[in-house]
């Protein structure tokens, strides 16, 4: 099995977005801890607040739901690259999105069509705006989707559909991408221990900790798959389970088993 600090070896330069929060967070921290030479941009609206000083951090300023915004950051960050990191290969970590529960189209159709554009269309127009630079430098492009990819997720339709998007269109570009220098990965996480499900509308403690999984036991899987040249990783054996099911399922049982489950362990637990 390939070693953590392997993964970050091949790269001197990271982008990742939503490293102000959660798993986000938590993959900028092991960079420090793998590869302190390594160059990071981080884009989000808030900024990350741990380590300054313990890396070769940059933070540009980014609502990911707003393509003007984005358009003229990676403008900014490739300038900023070619200053202080102008050669070796590239990572790119799309990793900024949200959920929401409730019935469609709870909690209102502006928050959903927000979330369509933050984890769908930022996620094609970086990559796709990255890619002549991917493609020069050399590099890999780590997608993060969910588990609820895998199956129709009444009470987070909207959420569970941008996922699954991501899942296939992840995979659909690794496939494109072979011969060439530049990999895809797709991380499907399950239930992990973030602000994810507070600023999905959940109650606090809905999802206990105990039952989630650590941010770096997430990204630690997502490195050893980086490292491995894989195309697709579910971390933790009962992600895998579901993952499994999920997909293998007729898709209108699973749609219906997802939708009790949902209605079950999320959707009493909105706050009102
Ligand atoms: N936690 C889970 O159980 C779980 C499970 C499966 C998949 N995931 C996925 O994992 C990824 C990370 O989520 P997390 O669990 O770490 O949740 P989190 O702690 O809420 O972090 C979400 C990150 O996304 C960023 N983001 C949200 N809206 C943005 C916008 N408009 N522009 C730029 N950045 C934005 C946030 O940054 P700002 O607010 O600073 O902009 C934040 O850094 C998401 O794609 C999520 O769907 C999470």
């Amino acid at each position: 099995m390939p070693s953590l600090n392997e993964a970050l070896q091949e790269f001197t330069a990271v982008i990742v977005t939503g490293g102000s929060s959660g798993i986000g967070k938590s993959f900028i921290e092991r960079c420090g801890e793998w590869n302190a030479n390594l160059t990071v941009c981080n884009l989000s609206r808030r900024t990350p607040d741990l380590f300054y000083g313990k890396l070769k951090l940059r933070h540009f300023p980014c609502d990911l739901a707003q393509s003007s915004s984005l358009a003229s950051v990676v403008q900014e960050v490739e300038a900023f690259l070619q200053r202080e990191a102008p050669q070796g290969r590239v990572l790119l970590l799309n990793n900024s999105g949200f959920g929401a529960y409730g019935y469609f189209p709870e909690p209102n159709v502006a928050h959903l069509t927000e979330m369509v554009d933050v984890n769908v269309r930022a996620v094609v127009e970086l990559t796709g705006r990255l890619m002549p630079l991917l493609k020069a430098r050399g590099g890999a492009i780590v997608n993060i989707a969910s588990t609820a990819a895998f199956q129709p997720t009444a009470f987070m339709a909207t959420y569970g559909a941008t996922k699954a998007f991501v899942l296939h269109w992840s995979l659909a570009l690794n496939e494109e991408l072979r011969g060439s220098n530049v990999r895809a990965l797709a991380v499907c996480p399950g239930p992990t221990a973030t602000e994810f499900f507070r600023r999905a509308g959940l109650e606090k403690g809905s999802v206990a900790d105990a039952l989630s999984m650590s941010c770096e036991a997430v990204i630690d899987a997502t490195l050893r798959a980086l490292a491995g040249k894989r195309s697709l990783v579910v971390p933790g054996w009962k992600n895998q389970v579901s993952a499994a099911v999920g997909s293998m399922a007729p898709k209108r049982l699973a749609a219906w088993v997802a939708a009790k489950v949902l209605a079950r362990f999320r959707l009493k637990k909105v706050a009102r």
